[in-house]
């Protein structure tokens, strides 16, 4: 089996979970470096795993020891580290969103199509979680019927002190908005915001309320609530005309304790979706060997940054505003 020397850029939360994952877990890969702007960081990720620590983004990319890319750094540096890897012709995995605006996103698709090689996935992980790919296929079987309604739950425990009201639509509700065209195989056509008060323990930043509507006439309602206290929260129902179908939320077990019957709630997402972020990084590197590759698009990533713009537009306005609908181009079918 060939084997991928991997390159990490961005060592902090999900750089060091990919690191591990991939040193412990995905066949046909090694993490051969990695680059923080935190050089400690770096290094102690280095140590644990065995990786070379790189000075430079540019130096990892460029390095003949380097195969592929997992791009980890901040929302704001993806699209340029993107067009690195393709300049370079390497495959990249860019964590979600592919850009932080719209512009970003079409300067990647250009260079890709322009290239004429797909090499970057974007880390919309959901995609390879049992319970969405099990909602999908409930969907496609048709026993339910066409979908009418697809309610969505994202809650965090605490979110991070740099989060505004804006990065919560623009960071956290990526994931909403590409699991929503995943699921429904349809485009998202307009959007509509409302922000409660904020959370007296989180009075920096306001919840928010999105609301959806796609091109066959699906209406898809998201919270985003990134300060619940309690513990990550994901929550999907899909109602359709015959039925419904859910993501479960509990746990194969359950606890019953000293007055508690439950289960626990994890404290954030690597524990919920650890299973799709191996699956994920397989499906990956599965794809750099020449197997289909499951995983999202520029083109997805471009989509979802469209809908992050409208959506940014509708809670400035307070109105409904529109997600212009485009043809896939034939390069990304
Ligand atoms: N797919 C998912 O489920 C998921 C979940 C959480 C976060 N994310 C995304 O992953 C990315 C990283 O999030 P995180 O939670 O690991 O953040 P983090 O703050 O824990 O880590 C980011 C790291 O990047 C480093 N960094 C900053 N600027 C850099 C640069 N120019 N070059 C190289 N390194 C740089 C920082 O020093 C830090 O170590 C974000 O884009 C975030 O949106 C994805």
């Amino acid at each position: 089996m060939p084997i991928t020397r991997v390159g990490i850029i961005g060592t902090g939360v999900m750089g060091s979970d990919h690191a591990r994952i991939l040193a412990s877990c995905v066949a046909g890969a090694e993490l051969a470096g990695v680059f923080d702007v935190d050089q400690a960081r770096a290094v102690s990720l280095a140590e644990e795993t065995g990786a070379r620590v790189f000075d430079g983004a540019t130096a990892l990319i460029a390095d003949q020891g380097i195969d592929a890319i997992i791009v980890c750094s901040p929302d704001a540096t993806h699209s340029e580290l993107a067009l690195a890897c393709i300049a370079a012709g390497k495959p990249a995995l860019v964590e979600k969103p592919l850009a932080s605006t719209v512009a970003g996103a079409v300067d990647v698709m250009k260079a890709e199509t322009t290239g004429g090689r797909r090499l970057i996935q974007v880390g919309f992980t959901r995609r390879f979680d049992p319970g969405y790919i099990a909602m999908k296929e409930a969907l496609a079987s048709d026993r339910l019927g066409q979908a009418l309604f697809l309610h969505c739950i994202h809650r965090n425990a605490v979110g991070p002190d740099y989060l505004t009201s804006e990065l919560v639509i623009a960071s956290s509700a990526g994931h909403e908005f590409d699991i929503t065209r995943f699921l429904l195989e349809d485009e998202i056509v307009s959007a509509t915001v409302a922000s409660p008060r904020a959370s007296r323990l989180a009075p920096n930043r306001q919840p928010q309320f999105i609301l959806l509507e796609t091109a066959s006439g699906v209406i898809v309602d998201i919270e985003v609530f990134v300060d619940c206290i309690y513990g990550y929260d994901v929550r999907a129902e899909l109602v359709c005309e015959k039925g419904t179908v859910s993501l479960n939320t509990s746990p194969a077990t359950m606890l019953r304790h000293a007055g508690y019957d439950g289960f626990e709630t994890p404290p954030d997402w690597r524990d919920r979706f650890k299973h799709a972020y191996r699956q994920q990084l397989q499906g990956w590197i599965d794809a750099i060997h020449g197997m289909p590759n499951h995983g999202a698009s520029t083109w997805d990533g471009y989509r979802s940054m469209k809908v992050t713009e409208a959506c940014l537009a509708a809670c400035r306005s307070g109105q409904k505003t529109a997600v212009p609908v485009e043809e896939m181009p034939t390069f990304y079918r």
